[in-house]
């Protein structure tokens, strides 16, 4: 295990569309090995998720956990999760507003809507079919970390960029009215 150099905005594997991991490869054990790693840079630097294209590597791989994490103090827990080759269906187009950041995207914040309900198709990192559904704040979670494997960064999904503030001014202007809204996600919808 190692931890990962992540990209910054700028690099153009961000950009890039990541390739569907074939069964032989994801079983074989370099490659469990590099999904290690994931989890172990995603703990280090203290992020909800990490996509595969983030640290350099353009395959369909995501893994996400919360607990209690200190760069999203609101954010409900999510038990560590890996995804392979995920498809996600939105099962409404009741979207909600989510105050989002990311590793790749220093000191920058921003409002993107998000599906409120998922259908979360993908393979565990043995192989084994995993479909779900995902909903509220942790449905953003799984949208924004998928979304990194089409190439594609929050601050795309943004659509008013005067939301866009760092993460200090978040802090002081954004955070108790974001709190507020979170709670009430999460009453209506769980997680
Ligand atoms: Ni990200």
């Amino acid at each position: 295990m190692a931890i990962l150099k992540v990209a910054q905005i700028g690099h153009p594997i961000l950009r890039q569309q990541a390739r569907t991991v074939p069964l032989e490869e994801l079983r074989t054990p370099g490659f469990q090995a590099f999904i290690d790693s994931m989890i172990e840079t995603m703990r280090d630097a203290a992020g909800a998720g990490l996509a595969a294209t983030q640290v350099h590597e353009p395959v369909q791989v995501c893994v996400m956990e919360v607990k209690d994490n200190p760069r999203y103090p609101y954010k409900p827990n999510i038990p560590l999760t890996i995804l392979v080759n995920p498809v996600l269906t939105p099962l409404s187009e009741t979207k909600f507003e989510n105050f989002e950041g990311c590793l790749s995207v220093p000191d920058l914040r921003g409002i993107v809507r998000r599906h409120v309900e998922l259908r979360v198709q993908a393979l565990d990192r043995l192989g084994e079919p995993i479909d779900r559904i995902v909903r509220g704040i942790t449905a953003g979670t799984f949208q924004h970390e998928c979304d990194h494997l089409q190439g594609t960064l929050f601050i795309d999904r943004v659509e008013d960029p005067r939301t866009l503030c760092t993460w200090k001014e978040f802090a002081r202007q954004h955070e108790a009215r974001f709190r507020e809204h979170v709670k009430e996600i999460v009453e209506h919808y769980g997680s």
